[in-house]
């Protein structure tokens, strides 16, 4: 059985007090499920609601780290520091780090061996831009973009992978891919998965939605074989919102 997820990116949103808020008020409305929660808040917020969440299911993820060990690297953050305060989860490749801050998958691949070297879980995020789905490339772009930075991982090392399709054009844009493009592509994920290594493997992997998913959709995207959650940004900043696409499934 794959594991149903539903994460919140916050991405550069809220600041200490805000998380404190938004954090008791997800703890009041959350109830225990099959469905695995998890938050991912800024850096200055990660400590303070790894405590808060304690005795808690809702788990708490970074979104962004560095490859490095440690070093002259100015401003950024490594995979020690982060399990260091407790953090288990990492989101990696997520479209925004790809266009606005240059990550190739190059970088990504090695960003992915730095975490499962500390034992991290990665959320690794891809997906194709406008221009691609309207030149039907977009299952090439998405193929290339998991084999780069995944397909030289051994078949044990998924355990910690779990995917997240983020069509770029869905992002922040208010228009969600639809049910069936969402089950589409995850089942061409799946099959790539499948190809490269076993169909076991390709199964056991949970392969999570993201763009413009509100409480008002979630429940037909997530209702399809291949969703196994959603990748939730703006809806993630409410906690009634968010907590209400955590009860979709
Ligand atoms: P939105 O839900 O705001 O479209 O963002 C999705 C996303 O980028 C999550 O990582």
């Amino acid at each position: 059985m794959r594991k149903q997820i539903v994460a919140g990116n916050w991405k550069m949103n809220n600041d200490y007090v805000d998380s404190e808020i938004l954090v008791s008020k997800l703890l009041v409305q959350h109830k225990h499920s099959n469905t695995e929660v998890i938050i991912a808040p800024p850096f200055t917020n990660l400590l303070a609601s790894i405590n808060a969440l304690k005795g808690s299911s809702i788990k708490v993820a970074a979104q962004n780290m560095h490859f490095a060990e440690s070093g002259a690297y100015t401003g950024e953050v490594s995979a020690a520091m982060l399990k260091s305060i407790g953090v288990e989860t990492v989101i990696l490749g997520h479209s925004e780090r790809r266009a606005y801050f240059n990550e190739s998958d190059d970088l990504l691949a090695k960003k992915v061996d730095t975490a499962l070297a500390h034992e991290m879980r990665i959320i690794f995020c891809f997906g194709e831009e406008l221009k691609d789905r309207k030149s039907g490339n977009e299952n090439s772009v998405v193929e290339s973009q998991i084999k780069k930075a995944l397909f030289h991982l051994p078949e044990a090392d998924w355990s910690q992978i779990v995917l997240a399709y983020e069509p770029v054009w869905a992002i922040g844009t208010g228009e969600t891919a639809t049910p069936d493009q969402a089950q589409d592509m995850h089942a061409f994920i799946r099959k790539t998965l499948a190809n490269a290594y076993v169909q076991s493997l390709a199964d056991s992997v949970s392969i999570l939605y993201g763009g413009s998913v509100k409480s008002s959709n979630a429940k037909e995207i997530f209702s399809k074989t291949d969703v196994d959650g959603g990748l939730i940004g703006g809806a993630a900043l409410d906690a009634e919102h968010f907590t209400a696409i955590v009860n979709a499934f």
